[in-house]
């Protein structure tokens, strides 16, 4: 007799399907981006919840795997604090058997770990360096950090690992000037990186901040068009991002524009926080906790039914434009 096996897969009430999930696996960062944790990561003493715990998301894993996903991305925080983060991306990879797993990180040590990433199978690593001025840098981050960042980069590409990315939050009078544009310019010209401006996002936490730093990525777009940078568009799996190339440069640009008319309609991914919700949007106001179904192994398919479950709350966009965060304080917690 033949058994055949249909494979459940995510899928929203819009067709979109879910190849792809970003997992935050800590919300402590070594970093205080102004637009995100000014004061640093503060820990909240009433909050006795652990972070996620090896085993649980290696049972998470191995429930979404299930359901068609082959990619995970590590995000925080900085999700290179945690101890166990190379254990983390052995299990997602041997025993979730994830194919693609990726890493976010703000850069820091990455001189020194470099080696141990490439080592880990990775398959791509998104790093965020606001400004290659080392002061402006300072003064974003609170950190004086850019040169070990950049050597870490160099280093990456010495051991020939070619997914790079750099993301720069785009902000007004910081960092969105020609020069700033001219500096990545020449960076990318003899680099194969990727880089994109990310529009700065109003949180709940950042208000004040949003309202004198925000600034819309068509200064950049114009940028672009002015120098004679070509629009490209991708297949399905190219996530948000507007990508520009030009023949002249090993790298490309990028934009990602979160206030655009059309940033969902190519949604690809869920989200699940450093604590088990799983968050259908960054912004939306849906966050059902998983945990509770991470305890044992045999609660896999309770598990795999909450989640399919779940798919037809998610909205088809975010409402951003209308001056709604939902659950996101800040994105420490959900990792961007
Ligand atoms: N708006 C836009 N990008 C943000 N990031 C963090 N907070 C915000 C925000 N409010 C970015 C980080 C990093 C990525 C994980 O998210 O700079 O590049
Ligand atoms: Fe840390 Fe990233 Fe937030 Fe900066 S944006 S404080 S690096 S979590």
């Amino acid at each position: 007799m033949c058994y055949l096996l249909i494979m459940q897969k995510l899928k929203d009430s819009f067709g979109r399907t879910f190849p792809y999930i970003r997992l935050s696996i800590t919300d402590v960062c070594n970093f205080k981006c102004g637009y995100c944790l000014p004061d640093g990561y503060q820990v909240d003493k009433s909050d006795n919840r652990k972070f996620l715990h090896l085993d649980e998301i290696k049972r998470l894993a191995k429930v979404f795997s299930k359901l068609g996903v082959s990619k995970i991305r590590l995000t925080g925080g900085e999700p290179t604090v945690r101890k166990d983060f190379f254990e983390i991306i052995k299990v997602l990879k041997k025993e979730a058997r994830i194919e693609k797993v990726v890493v976010t990180t703000n850069g820091y040590n990455l001189d020194k770990k470099a080696k141990m990433l490439v080592d880990s199978g990775i398959s791509g690593i998104n790093i965020s360096i606001d400004s290659l001025d080392s002061n402006i840098f300072r003064d974003i981050t609170g950190h004086n950090r850019l040169p070990e960042i950049l050597q870490g980069i160099k280093n990456l590409q010495e051991l020939n690992f070619t997914n790079i990315k750099i993301n720069a939050v785009l902000l007004k009078n910081i960092n969105a000037s020609e020069k700033d544009f001219n500096n990545w310019a020449e960076f990318i010209k003899k680099n194969e990186v990727d880089f994109r401006f990310i529009e700065l996002m109003r949180t709940g936490d950042n208000l004040n901040y949003f309202n004198k730093y925000h600034i819309s990525a068509k200064i950049f777009k114009n940028y672009l068009n002015k120098n004679n940078w070509i629009y490209q568009t991708f297949g399905k799996d190219a996530g948000p991002s507007l990508n520009y190339i030009n023949p002249k440069y090993k790298g490309k640009f990028g934009i990602i524009a979160p206030y655009s008319k059309d940033f969902c309609k190519t949604c690809n991914r869920l989200r699940i926080t450093s604590r088990g919700d799983l968050r259908l949007c960054l912004f939306g106001n849906t966050g059902i906790n998983l945990r509770h179904l991470l305890q044992k192994d045999d609660q896999t398919k309770e598990l795999q039914d909450l989640i399919m479950r779940q798919m037809k709350f998610k909205k088809e966009s975010h409402y951003l434009e209308l001056g709604e965060t939902g659950l996101t304080k800040n994105l420490s917690t959900t990792g961007g």
